[in-house]
């Protein structure tokens, strides 16, 4: 899909981490871009590759983490011919992010406007401290906290004030990209709520581009207007949330959905998805799904489903062409069950 204003591009990328058991292969051939403005849901389940991907952008993995394949373009430059100096650039100013656990990422022994007004001058030369103390100020009012909490420490904020508190961290500085790794899974539903009806404003009132991360597909319905849904270090499943989240044309997100409450508040029954995901150090032939799917063919154990379009988004599935037709089985616990009591 070709599309204008990318700000964004990650091209057929593989993040590998290197350890003593051997290669994980986290992400593994992964191509998604992010326009101007645009929000972007990235779900799958836990260990499928999703920080690693995020973390990739900014430079912020471990040294054991390499960069086997593929590419990643910001606003049209390749990031891995970035220089330290320039990605240091990147970070805060340009592309934002709100870490996993974003609470504990404070530090306890600092005043949380202090932290604030020290990231802003770290990283946008020229400001003075009276300037940086408003622009903490209104930041935190636009988070919902009053500024005069700007003076505690990180131990006098509740959970959901720490998560604000990280969320203005990320926004002060107007970045272009803000890149929210599962920004409320720790919280409480009230709370939980109440951040993404924030970050749904700030997004809007700064133009900027969204990247929110989550297992969650009822918090990307809220937020995003694309979903990418990715499984094993790869993506099944990518198009507009309208087409993707209201009618599945992958297995796999076609068991997501059936794993969580309707969007629409209609009454069904939940279905999990039994099994679990792949090991990532032994890479097995064929559809990484295909050990739980239940629409597995012979041609899913031993071929890598090639990504095709189809009706406005991207799977990756060698049924694709039949899946209308198959989805309605897909509502039917047995068959998920069956399909995996058949790999026992
Ligand atoms: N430092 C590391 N060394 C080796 N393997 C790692 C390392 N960090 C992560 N991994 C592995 O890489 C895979 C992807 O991890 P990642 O943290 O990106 O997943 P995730 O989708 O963000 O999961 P979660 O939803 O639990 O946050 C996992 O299999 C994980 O075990
Ligand atoms: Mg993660």
């Amino acid at each position: 899909m070709s599309r204008e204003n990318i700000l964004l591009k990650i091209d057929d990328l593989k993040l590998y981490y290197h350890t003593t058991a051997g290669y994980v292969r986290a992400v593994d051939g992964v191509s998604l871009d992010v326009a101007v403005g645009e929000r972007l849901g990235l779900v799958g389940e836990s260990g499928c590759g999703k920080t690693t991907l995020m973390k990739a952008i900014l430079r912020l993995l471990p040294a054991n983490c390499r960069q086997m394949g593929g590419e990643m373009y910001y606003k049209g430059k390749a990031i891995s011919l970035l220089s330290e100096k320039e990605i240091q650039k990147l970070r805060w100013q340009e592309i934002s992010m709100i870490p996993q656990s974003a609470m504990n990422a404070l530090d306890p022994v600092y005043r949380i406007g202090a932290q604030i007004k020290e990231a802003m001058k770290a990283h946008q030369k020229g400001i003075g401290s009276k300037e940086a103390q408003e622009r903490a100020a209104d930041i935190f009012e636009l988070v919902g906290i009053n500024p005069k909490r700007l003076r505690d420490y990180p131990h006098q904020f509740s959970g959901g004030m720490k998560q604000r508190a990280a969320i203005a961290m990320a926004l002060v500085l107007n970045p272009n990209l803000i890149i929210a790794d599962e920004p409320t899974t720790a919280l409480d539903v009230i709370v939980q709520a109440q951040i993404l009806e924030r970050i749904n404003a700030l997004q809007q009132s700064y133009s900027g581009s969204l990247i929110m991360i989550t297992h969650d597909i009822s918090v990307i319905a809220q937020t995003c207007e694309k979903v990418a849904v990715m499984y094993a270090g790869k993506i099944m499943e990518y198009g507009t949330v309208r087409n993707v989240l209201n009618n599945p044309l992958h297995p796999y997100t076609l068991g997501l959905k059936n794993a969580f409450p309707s969007l629409l508040g209609e009454k069904k029954a939940l279905i999990s998805i039994p099994g679990s995901p792949p090991d990532l150090i032994k890479p097995q032939p064929g559809c990484l799904f295909a050990p739980r799917c239940p629409f597995a063919i012979a041609v899913c154990k031993t071929e890598d489903p090639p990504a095709k379009e189809k009706d406005g988004r991207v799977v990756a599935c060698h049924r694709l062409a039949e899946m209308e037709g198959l989805k309605v089985l897909a509502e039917d616990e047995t068959i998920w069950e069956r399909k995996v009591h058949a790999c026992d």
